[in-house]
Order: structure tokens, then sequence, then C-alpha cells
């Protein structure tokens, strides 16, 4: 790399060798050479690069691979963004960088793989489940696990001889009936148990509903911020994803009109938007609905999280408004049980039930019979609706108390909202904040002093609209939020610009 000493004049990576045989994506390889120059100091702190356009071109790749090799290491804190444009190395504590993740190598199996498993198995996402902070993260702790197991046993040791060998893709029908049932009573949902294909959880429904909607190079549009893991489904099948952004009111339809207006795909969390946790208005609700329903798209509606309503008012779901069978509708128990539990549902339109029981039947057949069997008696005995009520409650006060924490002390820094529902939410940088740090370095720097939170900036896809931490709650008791916010005011107060 040339220049690579000289800290005020601008530095090139021409030296840079790039292999496009190897299995490693372009934004990794780029990524892994300018972190061990970093790391062996030949990249001091201060260095300034060329722009993403000069890099890209001295590198003959697109400007798109030098983006998404400098987002990986902003989020990793090697680099930071100078104020009148451009990157810089930032100052990097050997112990206080976040480790560089192990480059994944597939060389052994470079062979059988295709490029796009190539770039989504050498992708990172920052996330730690065991974060008080974890966006994601249900508390496991009030779970009635003597219920559970007393189920679990009872199906294990008297199982119905026919099911044992013979179910149907679709899933148990006690448990699709419980599903039905429980929709109308928690989501306001009407729909039969017949519409209901029990799947391994979102991730799963996510992961057959692309396989068998899209064709190769098909477009599809996702939120922008949104949730990567249905990215990486959507990439997985080969679809192009677009980027649409989301405002106020939720996704900005006309936006995605302008950007593919041939869609074949869209994919949304309008109860609650992930991560921005904004519920989408009704007129853009029906806006997407009524040219989804002329242009022959179909939408994906991923109502992760919506029980946990925290007011009185429920959110209604997108489905509830779908006269003319548009909308695939996705739950999961990750939230309202364990995601380890590993079930969950699609209700889907009438054409598209049997064909996906077909399919599930092609891929790995159905989920296990016997969490099937033992989570639809769970939810008959009325075991469930019980341990939401109290989770309702507890993550309400949990919400609670972050805001007042939040608001308390840093008010002049992060602002927050309050959700309706959910388990996190999402604190946007004031301009002031915004001008002394990235949220990648903020959470680097809260990172190290323990404090795991999730800059918003990962959830997207382009250059951030959002700066932000998302602030999961599911797991933090109401009584440690202040102390463990007032932590968080006194790392990001002391940090120097
Ligand atoms: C937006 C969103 N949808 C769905 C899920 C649940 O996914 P799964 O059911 O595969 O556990 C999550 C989990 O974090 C999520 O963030």
């Amino acid at each position: 790399m040339r220049n690579s000493i000289h800290q005020r004049k601008r530095v090139s990576l021409i030296g840079m060798h790039l292999d496009r045989a190897s299995p490693v994506a372009l934004p990794q390889q780029i990524a892994a050479q300018m972190r061990d120059g970093i790391l062996r100091g030949t990249l001091p702190a201060g260095t300034q690069f060329l722009g993403s356009r000069e890099i890209a071109r001295e590198l003959g790749c697109s400007r798109m691979v030098v983006l998404s090799a400098w987002e990986i290491l902003y989020a990793e804190g090697y680099l930071e963004s100078m104020p009148r444009g451009g990157v810089s190395v930032a100052t990097v504590h050997r112990n206080a960088a976040v480790p560089p993740p192990v480059p994944v190598d597939t060389s052994h199996i470079a062979g059988p793989i295709s490029q796009r498993w190539q770039s989504l198995i050498g992708f990172t996402y920052d996330t730690n489940w065991e974060s008080d902070f974890s966006p994601g993260a249900p508390d496991i702790s009030t779970f009635p696990f003597g219920e559970w197991a007393r189920l679990l046993r009872q199906t294990s040791q008297q199982p119905d001889k026919h099911e044992c060998l013979d179910l149907s893709a679709a899933g148990l029908s006690e448990l699709r009936r419980e599903i039905a049932g429980f929709l109308g009573a928690v989501r306001g949902l009407v729909c039969m148990p017949e519409q209901i294909v029990v799947t391994s959880g979102t991730s799963s429904a996510l992961d057959l509903c692309s396989r068998m909607i899209l064709d190769h190079g098909d477009e599809v549009w996702v939120e922008e911020p949104g949730f990567v893991e249905a990215q990486w489904s959507l990439t997985a099948a080969g679809a192009k994803l677009v980027p649409v952004p989301v405002d106020g009111k939720g996704l900005c339809v006309a936006e995605g009109i302008r950007r593919a207006p041939h869609a074949k795909l869209i994919v949304v969390t309008p109860s609650h938007q992930y991560p921005l946790g904004i519920s989408m208005g009704l007129e853009r609700r029906l806006e997407l609905l009524d040219w989804a329903n002329r242009n022959d798209v179909w939408i994906i509606e991923d109502d992760y999280n919506s029980e946990f309503r925290h007011q009185d008012s429920m959110i209604a779901s997108l489905k509830s408004l779908d006269r003319e069978q548009r909308v695939i509708y996705l739950g999961t128990f990750s939230k309202i049980m364990m995601p380890s539990l590993r079930l969950g549902y699609i209700v889907a339109p009438e054409r598209f039930v049997e064909i996906f029981t077909r399919g599930r039947a092609r891929i790995d057949v159905h989920s296990s019979g016997v969490g099937q069997r033992a989570l639809a008696e769970f939810m008959r005995q009325g075991h469930l609706l019980r341990h939401l009520r109290r989770m309702r409650k507890i993550y309400a006060e949990r919400q609670q108390a972050l805001m007042t924490a939040i608001t308390s002390y840093l008010p002049n820094d992060l602002s927050v909202a309050p959700c309706a529902t959910g388990l996190h939410l999402v604190a946007l940088f004031s301009d002031r904040l915004k001008a002394r740090m990235t949220d990648t370095k903020a959470a680097r720097l809260l990172k190290a002093a323990g404090l795991h939170v999730q800059p918003l900036s990962q959830n997207h896809l382009e250059i951030p609209i959002y700066s932000g931490l998302v602030l999961g709650y599911g797991r933090l008791k109401a009584e440690d939020a202040p102390r463990l916010i007032a932590k968080m005011a006194k790392i990001l107060g002391a940090a120097k610009k």
C-alpha cells in the first residue's frame, strides 16, 4: 500500500491485491488487508484515505465494494469518518478493538459453494443474545419450564403412533387450530386453521417463501434500515435486494415504486418496523396493498413481537386489511416463548397453502412432531396466554425504565420515543452526538466497557440514513436501567471527538 505512512496526504490502496477467484467476497478481502495494515502499524491512526470512487477505480472494483469494506471496518471501530467527508484510521487500542472476524476459510469447500453463499457465510453481524441490551432476546427466567417439561414428557411417553410416522408438512392439525385461535384473540386476525403452515420460525418461513416465489435476479423491496436476517434468505434465493427507505409513517411506497417498479416481492414489518419500531400508517398500508394488487406483487408481513402490546390499543396487522389475498403473514414463537424452540407459522393466501406444504415436504419435510404436539397442548391449556399476559406487564415496565433512564442521563444526546409493542427501543443520536461520533464508534466504546449495544447503521444496506443505538430491554431488569444508562452516559461523555 503506497503512501501508507503519510498522515496528511490521502492514502491510496493501489498495491492491494484482490483475488477474484477466491471464495472470500471482495469487501471482506479489502477489509482484511486494511485491518492487517492498521494492526501492524503500517496504517497508523489518523491516516486518511482517498475517496471511495478513486479507490474503486484503482482496484478495478465497484464503489459499493469499497464502501462495504469501509462499513465493515467502521463497525469494528478501525475507521472513522472525517468532518469534511472521507475516512481515516481510528485510534485502535489493541484490547479495546473488536476482534477481527475470523476470515471464514472456505477454500476447502470453495468448489461446490455458490457465489451467493460465499458472501453470506463471510458476512459478519455483531449481536450478543446474552447482553442486557440484546434487541431480540426475550426474558426466559419467568418461563413456565415446569409445565413445558411435563407436556414434552407426556408427548414423548404417550405418542400418537400415526403422528410418529406421518405428519403433514403443513404441521400438526391441533397446533394449526390453536394458532388460528391465538391469532384471533391476540392479534384480532381472523383466519382458518387450513390457512396455516407451521414452520421452524420466521427465518424458515422466509427461506421457504423466497425459494418458492423468486427466480434468480427477481427484485425484492426490503426496508432500509431493515431486518438483516430476512436479507440473508432473499440473497440465498438469488434475489436482487432493493432497499426502500422507511420514514416516520413506515415504508416509503412511492420511493419503492420509483426504485423497483417491477419488483416481485415486498418484505415488511408494518406493525413494528424493525429496527425503528414505527407502525406503518393506514394511508401507506392502503397505498402498498393497492399497488401490490394492481401489479401482481406479493407481500410478506413479518409480524414479529406484535403480541407484546404495552398499551390497550391493538395495532392491526396488514393481513387484516388484505381483501385480495396478497399478504403472506409470518409469526413466530421465538419471542413469546424462546428462540431455540424453532417454531413459527405462515398464514398463507389460499393459493399458497398447498404450494408451501408441498415445498416444505421437498426441503426438510416438517418441524419436530414432539415440539408441535407439546406446543399445541401448552396453548390449549392456556399456559401461553398466561405467560404472555405476565410478560406484557414486565416488558412495559422495562421499556418505561429504559426511557426514563435515557431521558435522565442522556437528554441532549439520545432521543427515544415510546413504542406500543416489542422488546427494543431505538435511541436516535442528536446532532450534537452525531458531530462527535458515529454510532459504530459509540457501540465499540460501549462494548469495550462491557455494554453490548447494536449500532443502528448495522441494519442499513446503503449509506446509513439514521444514526443511533438499538437497545433491547427484554433481558434488562428495570432496577438495572439507571445504573447501566448512567455508565453509558459517562462513556459517551468522556469520549474524545
Ligand atoms: C424482525 C424480526 N423478525 C423475526 C424474528 C424472529 O425470527 P425467528 O422466528 O427465525 O427466530 C426476529 C428475531 O430477532 C426479528 O428481529
